[in-house]
């Protein structure tokens, strides 16, 4: 949805009108002034409390409002967005009527502006495959009102990037919700060529020839099985004159079956999302570039399905990567490594400030951290520190774990310089430190396990059903901060 900012609200006639309050607040505080009255009779109609999740519609014909839930203050940027698309979602359910969001006190300036990109995606549905679409869909515009004391002018700038980042983020998400059948490498590589070519940013594709002249062997191992070639995406960005250069790697799974060390059938479907590190990645270039960030930025993804076919990779097999190092195949399943390795080598051409990975990476951390936040690992605390306020300001949560040298025992092979996995034991750490291997030396880097965090299921915490784009505003948050524009004048 395009976002209209005013200062305050509009007089439009038959508008759904919607307000968020927090549990136990005066709802005054909640909406604006012209409202106030309005809202508190709605309030006293309905009983409405303001816990997390309520929502209730009330008041006088014409004078009526959509009350939405905070729950207790202050909310997190998290649980924003989950009301905001509870809100929004409702209101599109009569269609036709112009919807106007009114933010109250409280919200700082900061925090507001976070928010504009989760309003933007509010109205997102993926219903491509659907022979009678869902009605009220794409409203078009929302009208917005920031909290007392934000200036809509001020905003025209905030607004743009929100917009920016919400593109990204569907295509991303459209992206991620394409099944295998209609998403192998080739059509990836399509999806990410137009999105380059539609932003004016510079892409190449490496194929299966230009991958063995660069010695992938991770990439070539892992594609062995499969029927499609892979592609090696690399697109760039580079502002007149940047602040530095930021190198993400993505892995780019179209599907994963675990190969020959094949996944059970239930929830395999769930495999088509594998490559959502690969579309953050290039949603990011996008979303930065639409931003006009002054840093350069390259996005890097290996693009290939795991497959179990006839000349497939075997357990036990030994690969020689990129870089020269070796590694024991113990299981076809630790695909993802296997490919984001070679990447991550082939980032030192680019001699990145920082390097960043994405990755759905490991089952295991679904058992350490559940769908509420992405694990972030790298040895470098200050990145650590600057990514998780990164996240924590855009409600992409990520959480640190370790990546102590110790680990390095759990992958190491008799036979080869390391083996693909380490182990029940610390799953997603051994997947890290495996990683670790193939960081150009010197670089910054940190990995991110999105595997929590890049689809669900259903509608969850603010997220759609399916692929989430998680990552694409923590990012862009990272490299604002990290990259800052010289002062304005
Ligand atoms: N793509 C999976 C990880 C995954 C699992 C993502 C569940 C999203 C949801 C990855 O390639 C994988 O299969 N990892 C294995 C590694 C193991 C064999 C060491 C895993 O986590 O089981
Ligand atoms: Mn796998
Ligand atoms: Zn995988």
């Amino acid at each position: 949805m395009r976002i209209r900012l005013t200062d305050s609200p509009p007089r439009v006639a038959a508008a759904t009108r919607v307000v968020f309050l927090y549990e136990g607040r005066d709802p005054a505080a909640g909406s604006p002034a012209a409202w106030t009255s309005g809202v508190r009779a709605a309030v006293r109609a309905t009983g409405f409390t303001g816990k997390e999740k309520e929502l209730a519609a009330g008041g006088p014909p014409g004078r009526d409002f959509l009350l939405c839930g905070l729950g207790k203050a202050p909310a997190s940027a998290a649980r924003w967005r989950s009301a905001l698309r509870k809100a929004v979602r409702q209101a599109l359910e009569r269609p036709g009527r112009p919807i106007v969001l009114a933010f109250g006190a409280g919200l700082t300036e900061d925090a507001f502006r976070a928010l504009l990109p989760q309003i933007a995606l509010a109205d997102y549905a993926f219903d491509r495959y659907k022979s009678s679409r869902s009605p009220g869909r794409g409203a078009g515009r929302v009208i917005v009102v920031p909290p007392p004391g934000v200036s809509a002018r001020s905003l025209a700038g905030a607004v743009r990037e929100a917009e920016a980042i919400a593109e990204a983020v569907r295509w991303v998400r459209d992206v991620g919700n394409t099944p295998g059948n209609d998403l192998g490498p080739a059509e990836l590589a399509g999806e990410a060529r137009a999105l380059c070519k539609r932003g004016r940013i510079s892409f190449r594709v490496l194929d299966k020839k230009a991958i063995e002249r660069e010695r992938m062997g991770g990439l070539l191992g892992v594609n062995a099985g499969s029927e499609r070639p892979p592609v090696f995406l690399v697109g760039e960005y580079a502002p007149p004159r940047p602040k530095g250069t930021a190198v993400l790697v993505g892995k780019g799974i179209t599907f994963d079956t675990g190969g020959i060390s094949l996944k059970p059938a239930p929830s395999m479907g769930e495999m088509k999302y594998d490559m959502m590190g690969a579309a953050t990645v290039f949603g990011c270039l996008a979303a930065a570039k639409a931003s006009a960030l002054p840093v350069r930025l390259i996005a890097l993804a290996p693009v290939t399905e795991n497959m179990p076919g006839g000349s497939a990779q075997r357990p036990g097999d030994i690969l020689r990567m990129r870089n020269g190092k070796t590694v024991e195949v113990d299981n076809t399943d630790a695909e993802g490594r296997l490919i984001l390795g070679d990447a991550l080598s082939y980032a030192e051409k680019f001699s990145p400030d920082v390097l960043l990975d994405f990755a759905t990476l490991t089952g295991a951390v679904l058992i350490a951290l559940g769908h509420e936040c992405a694990a972030v690992m790298t040895d470098d605390a200050d990145l650590a520190r600057a990514l998780e306020a990164a996240g924590e300001a855009t409600g992409e949560r990520i959480w640190r774990l370790p990546l102590w040298p110790e680990y390095r025992e759990n992958i190491r092979s008799e036979w080869a310089d390391m083996k693909n996995t380490g182990g029940r034991a610390a799953g997603t750490i051994n997947a890290g430190i495996f990683l670790k291997e193939f960081v150009p030396k010197g670089v910054p880097w940190a990995h991110i396990d999105v595997a929590g965090v890049a689809h669900f299921e259903k509608e969850q915490s603010g997220w759609p059903p399916g692929a989430s784009g998680f990552g694409v505003a923590l990012t862009l948050e990272f490299l604002k901060k990290r990259f800052p524009a010289p002062a304005a004048g």
